[in-house]
């Protein structure tokens, strides 16, 4: 049954322990933090949360440079606090998923510091080394700017080793089975403890086999439906969570091509792009061609849309044209631009305006595919363009209008919390807007209640509808015989519509968040006006969507 693949239809929160909630004072976020915020999470109505990285580590890349994968790093508790975190969880029947980050380690990891110990050591061969530097040595860096290198030399291994991320970061070597043995043995070691799956970071880099000297280097797909395997044999509803920023084409061989026996879900970065291009120029028709171009994958497989994550808003699948227009909308001053082809600015100082931003989450949330939300997303919380990089968008989350906005009692936090302006804590705060039943926060909480009123999305078929307008996007969702129907107008302008639902017989349109109900017109088309970004969500025929048309046996 399709209704058992719960990833469809859930919404999925993503948060860092380190800047959620300090519990014991010392400036960082924690287990104990997490879990006594459980129940505003419950209250959200999220179904999973994505914990980032929360292993051992330096913390040179915000935790993406792990020393221990069998650990929980002392500042965020204890595996004792992990567990009761999950008991906890999943009292409320919240899942979790966790990130794995097994392209490369810390070089501090003691699996890398025996390698490096000399030619015959036992785990040499678990990185990835040459003898002579590659001619290819300062090609393909992911950090422009912060990284002017892909191969580093290393005195006591007198030898290059490939790092794709920083050169703290070295790269596992895929290609041997005691490396993949090992990250079954991590993935089986948190599935014993609860979790519903993973975050796989850096999949593109993670299939790679890489050899020194070769231009192309070869992509391991296989390894994705392996992993998989491994999955589903020890947890039939754990799931994979790719990220991978690749064009659409390439999408199908992650999905594991037409068996889809490769990643579950993975974020739709193609989609996430133009949607910044639409929010920008308020035109929907690159939008449209993503969304098409990205439509068709497999059953069992779905899209993962985002606004923002905690890297920069990354735009390099746009052209030069598009990505300038949406520079300059969003991120016009330099100090807000990353690596050439990012903003590293949150979501509420990007689009400046409570309508624009209520936009772009009804889009989000009405794309096909599962939402995965932000935290501080949620409030509405800004950015600090003083930090240093990607830290810009890592700040505190602001719970209330006290110390530390209510994050942590220290003296020191780990990122400074905001406490100037307009998204200073004083002003965007849970606590204020719990109280406040026209706030974002409430508004969002009944977003995220409405899309999982709409099984149609996560589980049904998807179709994009001619609105006549540049700046208006329609699209309907049919699953077993009824039918949602979304309209966003991107515009800053008032558009009238006239729409053809596409379902014969439709006699109306009933609106799902006010009391609204659209007649059909005699054609049978329905004639939809809109405010400047306004948006409607409508069920085809009627609220009472037991009754259906007609059984469909998806
Ligand atoms: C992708 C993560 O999202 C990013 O934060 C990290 O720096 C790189 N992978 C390297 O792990």
């Amino acid at each position: 049954m399709i209704e058992d693949l719960w990833y469809k239809n859930t919404v999925v929160y993503s948060l860092d322990l380190e800047t959620f909630l300090d519990a014991n004072g010392d400036g960082v976020g924690d287990f104990e933090g997490l879990i006594r915020r459980l129940d505003y999470l419950q209250y959200l109505g999220v179904g999973a949360i994505w914990l980032a990285p929360f292993q051992a580590t330096p913390n040179r890349d915000n935790g993406y440079d792990i020393r221990d994968y069998y650990s929980v790093d002392p500042r965020h508790g204890s595996g004792g606090d992990f567990v009761e975190f999950m008991h906890q969880a999943e009292k409320r029947g919240i899942r979790v998923l966790i990130d794995l980050v097994v392209n490369h380690t810390s070089d501090e990891h003691p699996w890398f510091q025996e390698a490096r110990s000399g030619k015959d050591s036992r785990l040499r061969d678990w990185y990835v080394w040459s003898k002579e530097r590659p001619e290819d040595w300062d090609k393909g860096m992911v950090f422009p700017g912060q990284q002017d290198r892909t191969w580093t030399f290393d005195r006591k291994a007198q030898e290059y080793y490939f790092h794709r991320f920083y050169n703290f970061q070295p790269d596992l070597n895929i290609d041997n089975p005691e490396v993949r043995k090992e990250i079954r043995r991590i993935a089986g070691y948190w599935l014993q403890l609860g979790v519903q799956g993973f975050r796989v970071d850096a999949v593109p880099f993670l299939i790679e086999s890489v050899s020194p000297g070769k231009k192309q280097h070869v992509k391991r797909f296989d390894y994705l439906a392996e992993l998989r395997e491994f999955l589903q044999w020890r947890s039939g509803s754990a799931i994979l969570l790719g990220e991978a920023n690749v064009l659409p084409d390439e999408n199908r061989e992650y999905f594991g091509g037409d068996g889809g026996d490769g990643i579950h879900m993975m974020f739709n970065f193609f989609v996430n792009q133009h949607l910044f291009l639409a929010l920008a120029t308020g035109e929907v028709g690159p939008l449209i061609d993503a969304i098409r171009a990205t439509a068709k994958i497999p059953r069992t497989s779905q899209w993962a849309n985002f606004l923002r994550n905690h890297d920069e808003l990354d735009l390099g699948r746009l052209d030069d044209e598009q990505r300038s227009r949406v520079f300059e909308r969003f991120g016009p001053d330099p100090n807000m631009q990353l690596f050439g082809r990012g903003i590293r600015r949150r979501l509420a100082p990007m689009l400046g305006d409570r309508r624009h931003e209520q936009l772009a989450h009804s889009v989000m949330f009405s794309l096909p595919g599962t939402p995965v939300l932000r935290y501080g997303d949620e409030l509405g919380m800004g950015d600090d363009l003083e930090l240093e990089g990607r830290d810009a968008v890592r700040t505190p989350m602001q719970w209330a209008n006290e110390r530390n906005g209510g994050f942590s009692t220290a003296e020191r936090t780990v990122h400074p919390v905001i406490d100037e302006g307009v998204w200073g804590y004083r002003h965007v705060n849970v606590e204020a807007q719990r109280r406040d039943p026209g706030s974002l926060l409430n508004w969002t909480a009944r977003m995220i209640r409405l899309r999982l009123e709409c099984p149609e999305i996560g589980w049904g078929r998807c179709e994009i509808l001619d609105t006549g307008s540049p700046n208006v996007l329609a699209i309907r969702y049919d699953w077993r015989g009824t039918s949602v129907l979304t309209v966003h107008n991107f515009d800053r302008a008032p558009h009238e519509v006239a729409i053809d639902s596409g379902v014969p017989g439709s006699e109306r349109l009933s609106n799902l968040l006010v009391e609204e109900e659209v007649p059909a017109d005699g054609d049978g088309t329905y004639k939809i006006a809109l405010d400047a970004l306004d948006f409607r969500w409508f069920r085809i025929g009627g609220l009472d969507y037991a009754v259906r048309r007609e059984y469909d046996s998806e």
